[in-house]
C-alpha cells in the first residue's frame, strides 16, 4: 500500500486552499460528496503527495461534528489499494474495527472504506481503491 492522501478538516475551504497554494500545491479536483455532507478540494504537490481538504456542508455531518469536537486539523490518512475487499478482509482478520464493512463511494469516483481510529492509535484510516 502507498499513502494516497492526508485528509485535513477545515472551516473555510478557500482560506485553507490559499495556504497550500503558497507551498506550490495545485488543485487537482474539487467537488462535493453529498452523501458525506462535505466539500472536498484535492491538492497535489510534487510527486504523489496529495492533501484532501474537507469542509463540512453543515454542522450535522461527520466533518461538521469533528470540527465542533476537535477543531480544524488532521482528519485521516488514506492508503491506496488495488483490492479493497481483500484489504478490508485482511485488516478485519487482524482485529481492525471497520467503520465501513463494505466499500462506499468516495471522492473522485473511487470506492473507499474507513477504519475506526481505535485500531491505529487514534488515527482514522481510509482505504481508497486506486
Ligand atoms: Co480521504
Amino acid at each position: 500500500m502507498r499513502l494516497h492522501h492526508v485528509g485535513i478538516a477545515v472551516e473555510d475551504l478557500e482560506a485553507a486552499k490559499a495556504r497550500y497554494l503558497l507551498l506550490g500545491f495545485r488543485v487537482e479536483a474539487e467537488g462535493e460528496v453529498a452523501a458525506q455532507g462535505v466539500r472536498v478540494a484535492m491538492l497535489r504537490g510534487e510527486g504523489e503527495a496529495r492533501l484532501e481538504l474537507l469542509a463540512p456542508l453543515g454542522p450535522e455531518t461527520p466533518v461538521g461534528r469533528f470540527l465542533a469536537k476537535r477543531g480544524p486539523g488532521l482528519h485521516h490518512l488514506a492508503f491506496a489499494t488495488l483490492d479493497l475487499e481483500g484489504a478490508l478482509a485482511a485488516l478485519r482478520a487482524a482485529g481492525a474495527r471497520l467503520v465501513d464493512k463494505t466499500p462506499r463511494p468516495g471522492f473522485g469516483g473511487h470506492r473507499v472504506a474507513f477504519l475506526h481510529p481505535s485500531f491505529a492509535q487514534g488515527v482514522l484510516w481510509e482505504l481508497v481503491e486506486a
